[in-house]
């Protein structure tokens, strides 16, 4: 494997921990207070339980707190409003993290905008998210969702200059393609998105400088897809069987890597690539939202 093309998540997202463990320290001299993230969990989805231990693990270890609330499934939309309510109240709490998808008897959009904006560790507050759209100064007053946040990092370690590259997002989701679409615009980019009803989807794709495949769909972007020297950005985590043990399982992205791989010039692998990345902005918007709070 051309290791040189690997856009190694792992070592840009431990670098960003570090710097983040940097401003916690400095938060704690100047106001003797800790950083602390509250995460909100409904119901026992496996894949959710995995992310969100992930998450408080990650923030212990750069000397932040943690809260966790693990609500049951069934839980009224009422109660989880008045614990947001309760949690926006709480000098201690700096983030709020609600996981998603929650529930289908509870509107997520309520949920999410019942979060004081300037504690939504995710950016999805409609604030956050017009603000976000807007850019300019408002991007520092802000949280950008730590997905495409974090494929812009990446993105920005791998090329000196976006300015003028076509960017192809497969994905329209509030999560992911939308806010990665306002990220690239702001540097100038060229943004095309295509989702489930693109006609022409590969034809547009083999335009692309730069890919974003965020559609969840395993494997789906395979080698004829894809511009010789394009940068290959893939968010898709999806478990399949493992094509060699019967029984077992693996996690493979949205792209063929091993197809892709000898025609991009720079691809992030899964695991390691993107997931990384995400956890650690989460925690970059958590310490910097401590910090907006004591201005
Ligand atoms: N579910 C999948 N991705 C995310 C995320 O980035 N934040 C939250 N809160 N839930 C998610």
């Amino acid at each position: 494997m051309d290791e040189n093309k690997l856009i190694d998540g792992k070592k840009i997202a431990s670098d960003l921990r570090a710097e983040t463990a940097v401003k916690v320290e400095a938060f704690k001299k100047d106001f003797n207070k800790v950083p602390t993230l509250a995460v909100v969990l409904v119901g026992e989805d496996p894949a959710s339980q995995v992310y969100v231990k992930t998450k408080t693990k990650m923030a212990k270890e750069i000397g932040m707190d943690v809260e966790d609330h693990f609500l049951d499934t069934s839980v009224a939309e009422t109660d989880l409003l008045k614990l947001i309510d309760d949690l926006n109240k709480n000098d201690k709490v700096n983030g709020i993290l609600v996981q998603l998808p929650l529930p289908s008897h509870i509107d997520s959009r309520a949920i999410i905008d019942s979060i004081d904006p300037i504690k939504d560790a995710d950016g999805f507050h409609a604030v956050n998210v017009g603000r976000n759209s807007i850019g300019g100064e408002l991007l520092n007053e802000t949280f950008t969702p730590c997905t495409p946040l974090g494929c812009y990092l990446m993105l920005k370690k791998s090329v000196a200059d976006l300015k003028g590259m076509h960017a192809v997002i497969i994905g329209r989701s509030n999560i992911v393609g939308k806010p990665m679409a306002q990220l690239l615009l702001e540097e100038s980019c060229t943004v095309t998105i295509v989702h489930s009803k693109t006609r022409n989807i590969e034809e547009l794709t083999r335009q692309a400088d730069i890919v974003v495949a965020a559609v969840g769909r395993p494997l789906m972007v395979k080698k004829d897809w894809i511009k010789e020297g394009a940068i290959v950005i893939d968010v898709g985590i999806n478990r399949v069987d493992h094509p060699e043990n019967p029984g077992k399982t693996k996690l493979v992205g949205d792209v063929d890597f091993d197809e892709v791989l000898s025609v991009a010039s720079a691809i992030t692998p899964v695991p390691g690539g993107v997931g990384p990345m995400t956890i650690a902005c989460l925690l970059k918007n958590t310490v910097d939202a401590a910090i907006r709070q004591q201005q």
